[in-house]
């Protein structure tokens, strides 16, 4: 499974968005992640084709195109000549869901879903073997800027079960509130793609992203570590049974001048181990 850093370009300086989005992109960033809003769907209006269209010109990173508008099933065909790799679907906005997860396969796109906070997890039942990707909304959608919702861990351990169980290969992104601090949890519970806009825009990009793609790492180097060490345990383990060590009195510590003495059985043999302060 690949974990990965989608930055919201919702949080970017829109007069210079190329070149933020390229700076994300340079510091590890794979996909950019472009929130289109109506003022239906959500309160709030955004960015729409041309500005896609555009930035197309400027990376050749994955385009994450997140599509908080009523019935997207209308502008399937706009955005993918706009430029869209991924077309995230609300599933409270569009009336014949099954019917546009279609519409962007034929297109060629990979496919997703996103659920708003309230929205059920058995919203997914009949349509979750067609998906590239499962959007999570870790906020209510809208906004930059707001907290992680705490009640959403559940929702995303319970997804990424009921995909491992059926054996899918399903992309679990979080979008709302992410940032360096909570990352690592969140891909603790399971998320594998991460959406951040005011944490890697709101101050320095570069140093920003990396801070992240840092946090998220930091959780692979943990499984690692805990892996050697029980490898260690097993090891030792099996020399001190080859070695035939009936018997060690761990608490004959003796103290003379220079060192504590610690004598110890082997077999039949004594060791003394000296510890020098
Ligand atoms: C909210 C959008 C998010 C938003 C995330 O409706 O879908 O992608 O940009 O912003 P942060 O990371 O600041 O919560
Ligand atoms: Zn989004």
């Amino acid at each position: 499974m690949d974990y990965i850093l989608s930055p919201s370009i919702l949080s970017a300086d829109f007069a210079n968005l190329g070149a933020d989005v390229k700076e994300a992109v340079k510091a590890g960033a794979k996909w950019v992640h472009i929130d289109v809003m109506d003022g239906m769907f959500v309160p709030n209006i955004s960015l729409g084709l041309p500005v896609i269209k555009s930035l197309r010109k400027e990376t050749e990173a994955l385009f994450d195109v997140h599509l908080m508008i009523e019935e997207p099933g209308r502008y399937i065909d706009d955005f993918a000549e706009a430029g869209a790799d991924l077309i995230t679907l609300h599933a409270e906005a569009t009336k014949h869901l099954h019917r546009a997860i279609q519409q962007v396969k034929a297109k060629g796109l990979k496919v997703g879903v996103a659920l708003n906070p309230a929205t059920p997890l058995s919203a997914l039942d009949y349509v979750l073997e067609e998906l590239d990707m499962v959007l999570i909304m870790t906020v209510n959608p809208g906004y930059g800027g707001q907290s992680y919702i705490a009640k959403m861990d559940d929702k995303i351990k319970e997804l990424r079960a009921i995909i491992n169980e059926k054996g899918l290969d399903i992309d679990i992104e979080v979008d709302g509130g992410i940032s360096a601090k909570n990352v690592a949890h969140v891909k603790e519970c399971g998320a594998n793609v991460f959406v951040a806009g005011s944490a890697v825009f709101n101050g320095d990009i570069a140093s920003s992203a990396k801070d992240i793609l840092e946090a998220m790492d930091n959780i692979k180097k943990q499984i690692d570590y805990k892996k050697i060490l029980s490898i260690i345990l097993v090891m030792v383990f099996m020399i001190t049974f080859n070695n035939n060590v009936y018997a060690a009195e761990l608490d004959n510590m003796q103290h003379n001048d220079q060192a504590y003495v610690l004598n110890s059985f082997s077999g039949n043999n004594l060791e003394s181990i000296s510890v020098r302060f």
